[in-house]
């Protein structure tokens, strides 16, 4: 099976056909969903948080997802790979973003890049779509910028739905092929897919999306405190430490390893 591409998720929309994206950060998990086959990975800077162990995306830098991104792209080759443009890696310019992108493409050959913003980013959007790199929208609440919108609210309700759609607009204009909203009231996220000819990917935007994408760690149970619009379908985190536990236990009572397990 040859690997999904930006005009396959298109085609889903014009068929109204729902699709999923996973966060993925390494090469086992990215086989698994291949399995799974789930159409498209996104290599999330929510990395800092759920594989690297900082607080929140903003100290998360190119040189750290690069590795993450070519491993998700080495365990999957079914899935359109996407990674995300760390804070401070796109910001300053344009030429910057076409660096930022051009890595990406060169050292972990990723499809796709994704990037936080809404008219403030356009130009950096445009030189990106020009220099032949797809990018992947984010509106909403947009974790690199926590600390402005004054932590992990609700954005868009009331007045400020008009900024989001007006974003939404410019950014569709300036070429994306797709936009995350996160974290946005069900109407306003209806609305905007609708309204938009490219796929709209929710995160706790309701169900009326033309995609859903969820934490690979959030969707399995591995997470310690997921946020509310995130459900997990498994109980890894559980499954893990009683596996764990097990193990030193036999290995204390020599139960581990057995004569099938050992070489004369
Ligand atoms: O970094 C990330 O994982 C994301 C998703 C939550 C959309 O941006």
């Amino acid at each position: 099976m040859s690997r999904t591409t930006i005009s396959d998720l298109a085609a889903m929309k014009k068929r109204g056909e729902k699709w999923a994206m996973l966060t993925c950060y390494e090469q086992m998990t990215a086989s698994v969903f291949e399995d799974a086959q789930i159409p498209a990975l996104l290599v999330g800077d929510s990395a800092g948080n759920n594989f690297l162990g900082e607080e929140n995306t903003i100290p998360v830098t190119v040189d750290e997802l690069i590795p993450l991104a070519r491993a998700v792209v080495r365990g999957n080759s079914t899935a359109l790979v996407i990674a995300d443009f760390p804070f401070g890696s796109y910001e300053t310019s344009p030429a910057q973003a076409v660096e930022t992108g051009v890595r990406f493409f060169k050292e972990a050959k990723v499809q796709a890049v994704k990037l936080e913003g809404g008219k403030r980013i356009v130009p950096q959007i445009q030189a990106l779509v020009a220099a032949g790199i797809p990018v992947m929208g984010h509106l909403g609440l947009t974790p690199q910028s926590v600390h402005a919108l004054g932590g992990f609210k609700v954005q868009g309700r009331g007045d400020d739905a008009e900024r989001i759609k007006e974003d939404a607009r410019a950014i569709a204009e300036a070429g994306v092929f797709a936009i995350v909203l996160e974290l946005v009231p069900a109407q306003l996220a209806s609305e905007i897919s609708a309204e938009l000819s490219i796929p709209i990917i929710g995160i706790g935007a309701g169900n009326g999306t033309d995609a859903q994408v969820l934490v690979w760690t959030d969707l399995m149970g591995l997470t310690k405190g997921a946020p509310r619009f995130a459900r997990a379908y498994a109980d890894i985190r559980a499954t893990m430490k009683d596996a764990a536990i097990a193990w030193k236990k036999d290995v204390a009572t020599s139960a581990f390893p057995s004569e099938e397990e050992t070489f004369h």
